[in-house]
């Protein structure tokens, strides 16, 4: 008889707490629970996520959630095979929160606890939608990262691009509170998009044309800011919104193309699965170009669901399986980072003054 695997996840790392229990049985991976508490309330008057706020959020609801993300699963707690947990990257003081819970359950049932790298989640969300076969090219769009890697194997990460300055998500967000729309605006942008004329307002594309598939959006939220003053009315925000849209989906296409050559310089298998992932991977426009850019060009392009674009934990307990059947335990002394990346060798590519070769 084939056993079950079940993995309790848990994500703290930024302004959601969450838990879930996943299961694999004969191959299949099946989600019993996932609960996710987001804290917009929390930091909603201050217009981002204020950490400390957050850590106090997620100390007084984790234990809650979790009980949830268990009763909710219908399993006995003594059926939990593993414990997986984020330990990075995130803020410090909410990934501790988290990771001392889990380290905390899994010493008192005695079962393996395995850290967790949040990106990795992102990285391997479509495994619960879709077969995925490493290796794989990456594009991670999240409120924090913007990257391309060349993803050869669990923890085998080569970032072929990265941004030099702003996250995707981040430009969402920025681009939504310079244009009035109520935190968290990133998601809303789309929704505004729609309403607007995407060709009235000119905005710029850095680095289009050179440094390969490495990105940038500083430039594009200096633009926005000084047209604010022209922004009076709703008509505006949607005409702003909608070319904001058009000119990433627009930045997406041409870097996806370099990637796409890079990626294929680099693989001698030949696995043209092109994976989309992170919180901006939720947005409709860039998931239709990024579809259709990668039928021309024959890769088959995946994305995770709806529900398991943003963060959750349901994705930490796919990684926590996969360590698991690979018997990848932590001790309990593992510790956060907070600068935890997928290519830990790549070079720090970010800020002012960066030299992008053309
Ligand atoms: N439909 C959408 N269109 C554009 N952006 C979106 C959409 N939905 C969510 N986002 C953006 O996704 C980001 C959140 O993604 P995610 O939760 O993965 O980020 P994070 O966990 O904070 O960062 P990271 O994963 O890099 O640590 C936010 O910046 C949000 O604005
Ligand atoms: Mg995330």
């Amino acid at each position: 008889m084939n056993k079950k695997i079940t993995v309790l996840g848990i994500e703290s790392s930024c302004d959601e707490t969450a838990a879930s229990i996943i299961q694999e049985e004969n191959g299949k991976v099946k989600i019993l629970s996932n609960i996710i508490s987001s804290q917009f309330d929390v930091h909603k008057e201050f217009g981002g996520v204020v950490p400390e706020l957050a850590a106090r959020a997620h100390v007084e609801k984790i234990d809650l959630i979790t009980e949830k993300a268990i009763s909710e699963s219908k399993i006995n707690i003594n059926q939990i095979d593993a414990i997986a947990a984020t330990a990075g990257p995130g803020l410090i003081v909410c990934l501790t929160v988290g990771l001392n819970f889990g380290k905390t359950i899994a010493a008192s049932l005695n079962k393996p606890f395995i850290a967790v790298n949040h990106l990795e989640g992102h990285a391997i969300s479509p495994k619960f939608n879709s077969e995925l076969n490493f290796p794989y090219l990456l594009l991670l769009i999240s409120g924090g990262h913007t990257q391309y890697l060349l993803v050869e194997g669990l923890g085998n990460y080569k970032r072929l691009g990265t941004t030099i300055d702003d996250a995707l998500g981040e430009a969402f967000d920025k681009t939504a509170k310079i244009i009035g729309i109520e935190f968290p605006g990133g998601p809303k942008i789309e929704k505004y998009a729609e309403r607007g004329n995407k060709e009235r307002f000119k905005l710029p594309k850095p680095i289009l044309n050179r440094g390969g598939c490495n990105l940038s959006f500083a430039g594009l939220k200096t633009a926005i800011l000084r047209m604010q003053p022209k922004i009076k009315n709703q008509k505006d925000r949607f005409d702003l919104a909608a070319s904001f849209q058009k000119t990433i989906e627009e930045i997406l296409v041409e870097k996806t193309k370099v990637a796409f050559q890079m990626y294929l310089n680099e693989n001698n298998y030949f696995n043209k699965t092109f994976v989309v992932a992170g919180g901006v991977a939720a947005n409709k426009g860039i998931k239709s170009r990024l579809t259709k850019l990668s039928a021309d060009n024959k890769f088959e392009c995946l994305f995770p669901d709806l529900s398991l674009c943003g963060d959750n934990a349901a994705m930490i307990a796919l990684v926590g399986l996969e360590k698991f059947k690979n018997k990848t335990f932590n001790e309990l002394n593992f510790n956060v980072n907070p600068r935890w990346q997928l290519d830990e060798k790549a070079e720090f590519l970010k800020g002012a003054g960066v030299k992008i070769e053309s």
